[in-house]
């Protein structure tokens, strides 16, 4: 069931830019989405239409079956929440814990539940032991999870997450990713994340739109939508390097492959499978 839907958006900013050229984008309930496109190609415009901090100039986005636009924004940011690519656009008061509890605390919550909530939310993101340490102390990893578990304070259905990988190290960015998949698999959280990385793409998430010059061409699972190299050309993107490697070994050098593997995990068990004609291994993920 669509939960949060970007109907023929349009968006034109002050200057003039057509950021946005009729996006049409149906995010599922519970469901890990990506959308997947280069810089500049619309990705946080997009986002703000989906909690409101943008308007479209024409088209509609439509929350929970209502358009957003009839929401009070008070319950927009209750059913939505965002965490922006620069934590330090985000993070404004002094100490990590009043910063988680500035939201729940502006929804008029009794005391007691704006601490449970950021209590929870910090534990969750990992930095209950940062709660009294000041925002400008934290690494950039660490201001990341507390922009995380500020959102998490507003007990949001859904988190749109921009770049959240960005200015990561590896295990930063690993890190990251399962912190996500869980959120999603522990409290069904729907989230949608704008990324240009497209190795994390095939690992961690459900489905993606790949998004090129304001306008999503191709919207689908990862097999899908990889399997369409003429509109990941079109996009600017490249495949997931574990896939490049396999494609050339099919189309250069003849190795016969139902279907692409598009993670290391795939590809490891379609050549074992190959050199040793083991199977044990197979769909294991
Ligand atoms: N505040 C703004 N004013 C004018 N143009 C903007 C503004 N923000 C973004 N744009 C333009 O809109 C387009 C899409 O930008 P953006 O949504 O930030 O892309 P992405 O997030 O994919 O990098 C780009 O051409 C960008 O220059
Ligand atoms: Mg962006």
């Amino acid at each position: 069931m669509a939960i949060i839907e970007a109907i023929n958006i349009k968006h034109k900013y002050h200057d003039g830019t057509l950021a946005l050229q009729g996006v049409k984008l149906c995010v599922y309930s519970g469901e890990l989405l990506a959308v997947l496109g280069p810089n500049g190609s619309g990705k946080t415009t997009v986002l703000k239409h989906l909690i409101g901090l943008l308007k479209p100039s024409e088209g509609e986005v439509i929350l929970e079956g209502k358009p957003l636009k009839k929401y009070p924004s008070k319950e927009v940011f209750q059913k939505v929440g965002m965490v922006f690519q620069d934590p330090n656009d985000q993070l404004f008061a002094p100490t990590v814990w009043e910063d988680v509890a500035y939201g729940p605390s502006n929804l008029g919550l009794e005391k007691d539940e704006v601490e449970r909530r950021v209590e929870e939310s910090l534990e969750l993101t990992g930095m209950s032991h940062c709660a009294q340490k000041g925002v400008n102390a934290l690494s950039f990893g660490q201001k990341k999870r507390v922009c995380i578990a500020g959102a998490l304070a507003m007990k949001p259905e859904i988190l749109l997450m921009d770049e959240p990988t960005c200015g990561l190290d590896p295990s930063g960015v690993n890190n990251l990713m399962s912190l996500l998949k869980e959120l999603n698999n522990l409290r069904g959280l729907t989230i949608v994340m704008s990324t240009n990385c497209v190795d994390l793409v095939p690992v961690y998430m459900d489905r993606l739109a790949i998004m090129h010059q304001g306008a999503i061409l191709k919207v689908g699972n990862p097999e899908e939508v990889f399997s369409e190299e003429d509109i990941i050309k079109q996009a600017s993107l490249d495949l997931p390097q574990v896939a490049q490697l396999m494609h050339i070994l099919r189309n250069k050098d003849n190795v016969p492959m139902d279907k692409l593997p598009l993670t290391v995990s795939q590809a490891r068990d379609f050549l074992a499978q190959r050199i040793t004609g083991n199977t044990s291994r197979l769909n294991v993920a």
